[in-house]
């Protein structure tokens, strides 16, 4: 592409919000003033591009935000944007707002909106936010850490009272299609068994099993993680009742998990990719995402970077098993 001097950009959180999306505006608007770039927050993601709907930002319009959980520039799942029509509109705010590019942050659905920009001439570089860590070209997503932590704070309080009354609890995580979330969160609380839709359900296997060789071991209260993706909390706790005659709490942590502030990792993380985005657009690098590989920053092409696949690493589910009958 050619080389093209960087004057003015829009930034944009879309899709499911995630802490760390603060961090990364933040970043992104820092990083365009101290490269003398102006800079406009579109609100309401693409939507916000349609309706014209955007607020001027500098330095100082991102105080305190660092810390904070959700997103200011808010964010939206946008139906109009998937028309040729809704998407045209688009491309005009950009023209009549002069913006030379926009950073988009969010996840896969974000970036196929981005692409679709890019497609219609709107320069675009992607930065993945999403709790569901399920963004195939990147290791890591911003999101991911806080929300790990936040759904093990609840799972560590479940067990306080699951372990005084010897109960059973069936919890269920977000993660979409991904048990990223679910895997990681069973190693980190000790769960008995976790379901995630990576692996095929075999009920008998994977549940009935586990917690009847957690009681052999000398277990009396258990803790099955279940991930959205994979099965419905509450139909896992009645096949636990008809199987096993015990009486399963169910617990769905839901939107709990997406919300509070961003954990250490996701903060820095952020603020990273957010100034390698604008560094990629300053240095001329168009279409294209900043994302973790090996723990590095790397730009990947968005449209490569939408083809790549990331795999749960299953090997994790024998770490869980090893833990979990003492
Ligand atoms: O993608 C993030 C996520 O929280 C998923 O884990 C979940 O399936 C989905 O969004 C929930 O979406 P909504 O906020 O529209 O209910």
């Amino acid at each position: 592409m050619e080389e093209k001097k960087i004057r003015r950009i829009g930034v944009l959180t879309s899709g499911g919000d995630a802490p760390g999306m603060n961090a990364a505006v933040r970043a992104v608007v820092r990083t365009a003033v101290f490269l003398g770039i102006e800079c406009v927050g579109i609100r309401r993601g693409f939507q916000g591009l349609i309706n014209s709907d955007f607020k001027v930002m500098d330095g100082n319009s991102v105080n305190h935000i660092l810390s904070r959980g959700g997103t200011i520039l808010y964010t939206a799942r946008s139906d109009d944007f998937l028309s040729e029509e809704g998407r045209k509109r688009a491309v005009t705010t950009c023209k009549m707002l002069g913006l030379d590019a926009i950073i988009a942050i969010g996840g896969d659905g974000t970036f196929r909106g981005a692409l679709e920009l890019s497609r219609l001439g709107v320069p675009v570089v992607g930065i993945p936010a999403t709790i569901d860590n399920d963004v195939g070209c990147s290791h890591y997503t911003i999101g991911f850490d806080s929300a790990c932590n936040t759904a093990i704070d609840c799972i560590d309080k479940l067990r306080d009272t699951m372990q005084s009354h010897e109960r059973c609890s069936v919890v269920e995580v977000m993660g979409r299609n991904a048990g990223f979330l679910a895997l990681y969160v069973s190693i980190a609380v000790g769960a008995t068994a976790v379901l995630v839709p990576e692996r095929e359900l075999d009920f008998r296997r994977d549940v009935l099993e586990r917690i009847q060789n957690a009681r052999l071991a000398g277990n009396t209260h258990f803790m099955i993680v279940v991930a959205e993706g994979a099965a419905h909390a509450f139909e896992i706790g009645k096949r636990i009742h008809e199987e096993l005659g015990m009486e399963p709490r169910v617990t769905v942590l839901g939107h709990i998990q997406r919300g509070g502030s961003p954990s250490a990792r996701d903060r820095e993380t952020a603020t990273r990719m957010g100034y390698c985005a604008v560094k990629a657009l300053a240095g001329g690098q168009f279409n294209c995402i900043v994302a973790i590989q090996d723990g590095r920053i790397v730009e990947l092409p968005i449209e490569e970077a939408l083809q790549m696949k990331k795999t749960l690493q299953l090997e994790r589910y024998d770490v869980l098993e090893a833990m979990c009958n003492f």
